[in-house]
């Protein structure tokens, strides 16, 4: 059985429509079709938690989550084998990664911000790039630590490359003559050709006495290939590039718009004077403002996957290479789930007996291929807030008029503010 949904217009469907509004586009199909519709012939979205964490959990198996922006044949086994190589990378990395190299990327990473507020003191800044500018030094640090140099720039220029294609509502056939195509082809290239050039440079030095960087934990997996290690390097660089930095530009602009929070957050930062970087568990208030952030903005506001092969979710039916769709931003956001869904109730999170509602929750997603920074990026996350507020100022007069843009990520549009060292 197929769920009901729009009819949409001959040929385009509901193309249309949902490129002109696309959040509006989902509330109003939830509102008359209830928590499954379907969106075309091929694709459904799901609203209900529980069918959203079962089509997670049956990740690898059932669902594929590889997604290409531009079209080739959708091959279950070739897929079903690229999980399988990138999930043994995946498990080998963070298995290796051990507190002292973890320890040591939090302590550039407090240098890393420190200069990247340094560099932009006093003028009005677009906050976006600025994080954008942050989060790209701090993976490329975390991923390959003193061989990072050259390697944001190149993974800038892949994002940028990737962001025409990624936010149409169509594939591209790869073989298509377009500017916009061979833009992205050359930049992913140039992110391979750079991975691999620092893994060989890597290889031929000494073995470290312990992991400085995820690269040595990698080089030390002996069934690991340099096809994988180069992978699972570049899978991470692009997914923690734009998404923590539209997270942190999230952070500052609720604290610019709630100066109620800000205090909350500077206060708990004052209260902090032991040597070296807090512990998160020192930062309950932080914490709970970063989650509370996560649950009304989620970068990755819409999520999919594609049937590998003929199966059922809930009552419906699939075939091969339909497309499941889920929206964490309407699920964060749903009144039955989520008392004052729209307010930002830091509170929350602290009350030990109002624990949300099961599967409820899903900023990093879930499953096998939950977000593999889930623990890294709620570290870097709080302890940017933390440094931000114990250190500078900001000043956002018009954050008020700012609009969320549900593109590729959900990032707020021109944000701008400027940032001045606290006295
Ligand atoms: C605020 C910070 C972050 C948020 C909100 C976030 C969110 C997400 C989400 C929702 C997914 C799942 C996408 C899907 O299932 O289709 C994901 C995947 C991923 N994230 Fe993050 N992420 C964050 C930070 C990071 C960081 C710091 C890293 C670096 C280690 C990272 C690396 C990845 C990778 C490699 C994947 C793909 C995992 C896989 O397919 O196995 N993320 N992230």
């Amino acid at each position: 059985m197929r769920p009901p949904g729009p009819k949409g217009r001959p040929l385009v469907g509901n193309t249309i429509e949902y490129d002109q509004d696309r959040m509006g586009f989902l509330r109003r199909a939830r509102a008359e079709y209830g928590d499954v519709f379907s969106f075309d012939d091929r694709t459904i979205v799901v609203f209900e938690p529980d069918l959203v964490h079962e089509l997670l959990a049956r990740t690898n198996g059932d669902f594929s989550s590889e997604s290409s922006p531009v079209a080739s044949r959708f091959d279950a086994e070739r897929s079903a084998e690229d999980a399988r190589l990138w999930m043994a990378a995946r498990r080998a990395g963070w298995r290796g990664l051990n507190r002292a190299s973890t320890q040591a990327h939090a302590s550039r990473l407090g240098a890393l911000f420190e200069q990247t507020v340094e560099e932009s003191l006093g003028r009005p800044v677009d906050v976006l790039s600025m994080m954008k500018s942050f989060s790209g030094r701090a993976t490329a640090d975390f991923c390959l630590g003193h061989d990072a140099v050259g390697i944001p720039e190149v993974v800038e220029e892949n994002t940028a490359a990737l962001a025409p294609l990624a936010g149409s509502s169509q594939l591209f056939p790869e073989w298509l003559p377009s500017r916009k195509i061979a833009r992205f082809r050359r930049a992913r290239e140039q992110t391979l050709d750079s991975i691999t050039d620092r893994i060989r440079r890597r290889s031929a030095e000494p073995a470290p006495e312990g992991p400085r960087d995820l690269l040595d934990v990698l080089l030390a997996v002996p069934d690991l290939t340099e096809l994988q290690v180069q992978r699972l390097i570049r899978g991470i660089l692009l997914a923690a590039y734009g998404v923590p930095a539209a997270a942190m530009t999230w952070t500052i602009w609720t604290l610019a718009v709630r100066p109620d929070l800000w205090d909350r957050v500077a206060s708990e930062a004052a209260t902090w004077n032991g040597p070296g970087i807090p512990p998160i568990a020192a930062l309950p208030q932080t914490e709970a403002v970063v989650k509370e952030v996560l649950r009304l903005w989620p970068p990755t506001w819409l999520m999919g996957r594609t049937a590998m092969r003929p199966t059922a979710l809930g009552e419906w039916t699939l075939r091969a290479e339909d497309q499941v769709m889920f929206s964490p931003y309407l699920v964060h956001r749903d009144p039955r789930w989520w008392p004052e869904p729209n307010e930002a109730l830091p509170e929350r999170w602290l009350d030990p007996t109002r624990t949300p509602r099961r599967h409820s929750y899903l900023p990093f997603g879930a499953g096998p291929r939950v977000c593999v920074g889930t623990q890294l990026g709620m570290l870097q996350l709080t302890l940017t807030t933390f440094w931000l507020a114990r250190g500078f100022r900001v000043s956002a007069p018009a954050a008020a008029e700012s609009r969320p843009e549900f593109h590729n990520l959900l990032v707020p549009t021109d944000f701008t503010a400027s940032f001045q060292r606290a006295r």
